[in-house]
């Protein structure tokens, strides 16, 4: 693709190249070069043009693309970009029912129907966020995967506090808080075989909000949404964002699984807070009293101490429930 090959001119030359350079190496007029400059800019490149100079790429670029992943990871051969598609579960889901390995990853700039947890949806404009799907094809148990999320969590916690130097909260059991207000969502969708219920795959899918501003964010969500750029008044690179996620999530079932769940309950939010949740058939208040060794929720109910393994959540803030 033309632009593409625009980008790698610029920036293996690293200063300006003249537009008129530019258009012979790929015999096509200067006017579809700068055409196609527009469009890059527009994409998100920063591209300065000088007459009679051409033109120079900026390193401080917004651009969200594979081509832009593959400068800070290796190996992009499974993965797949799309400016935007319904959902990336859904979309990688279709690819792993075709045979798609391990570590095949979707990701896209805006999703039409973003998925959320319990049949909600997620808020996936274009331009402000991350959405991406990874597949893992576990040789185990269900019941050895009942800390993926948790793990994923974590995976993604420790990718924003890397390149953002923002430190979040672990909603228990796979939301991201920042300032009690939710930042990111992971939904993991499993695929079983047969009544032996043993995984054929799992389908991690993250959305993280990064660079939307409070405004952009309708109704409810404005009090309970927000991103890294509305708690910190700044702008992040989603790429390296993703690549440091995308790094993790391929080391996760090679990390020290009883670490990262020290890291998680060290950032649980819910632990020595009330929660409310449903139990047998009726809404209960709880205080969370830590977390067992499967990451379930030890919860004090009066006399009673329970463990939920799975489920929804509130908890009560001074600004209402999250
Ligand atoms: C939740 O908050 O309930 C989970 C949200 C998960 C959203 C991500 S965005 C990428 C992937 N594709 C989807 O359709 N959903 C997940």
């Amino acid at each position: 693709m033309l632009k593409d090959d625009i980008i790698r001119v610029l920036k293996e030359e690293g200063d300006y190249v003249s537009g008129a350079v530019i258009a012979e190496k790929f015999g096509v007029s200067r006017m579809t070069i700068n055409n196609a400059v527009k469009e890059l800019v527009s994409d998100g490149y920063s591209i300065s043009a000088i007459k009679n100079r051409g033109y120079k790429i900026q390193h401080s670029s917004n651009a969200y693309n594979l081509s832009e992943l593959e400068d800070y990871i290796d190996n992009v051969s499974n993965i797949y970009y799309y400016d935007s598609v319904t959902s990336t579960n859904d979309c990688l889901k279709e690819l792993a029912r075709k045979g798609a390995e391990e570590g095949t990853i979707v990701f896209a700039d805006h999703q039409t129907a973003g998925k959320g947890r319990l049949g909600r949806s997620f808020y996936s404009p274009q331009k402000k966020g991350i959405y991406v799907s990874y597949l893992y094809r576990p040789n185990c148990t269900i019941a050895e995967l009942s800390t993926l999320t948790a793990r994923v969590a974590v995976a993604v916690s420790k990718a924003i506090e890397s390149v953002c130097d923002v430190k979040v909260d672990i909603k228990w059991v796979n939301d991201l808080l920042l300032n009690e207000k939710k930042l990111c969502g992971i939904l993991t969708e499993l695929s079983v075989i047969g009544e032996g219920m043993k995984p054929e795959f799992a389908i991690v899918g993250i959305g993280l909000n990064v660079n939307n501003d409070i405004e952009d964010f309708d109704g409810e969500l404005r009090f309970k949404a927000c991103s890294l750029k509305s708690e910190t008044k700044k702008e992040y690179s989603r790429i390296k964002i993703l690549a440091e996620i995308v790094k993790n999530l391929r080391v996760l079932f090679y990390n020290d699984k009883q670490a990262d769940l020290e890291y998680y309950k060290n950032r649980c939010y819910n632990i020595g807070k009330k929660a409310v949740f449903e139990y047998n058939d009726d809404v209960v208040t709880g205080l969370v009293e830590g977390l067992d060794e499967n990451n379930g929720l030890i919860v004090r109910l009066g006399k009673e101490q329970i463990t939920l393994s799975s489920g929804v959540v509130s908890i009560k803030t001074p600004k209402g429930y999250c």
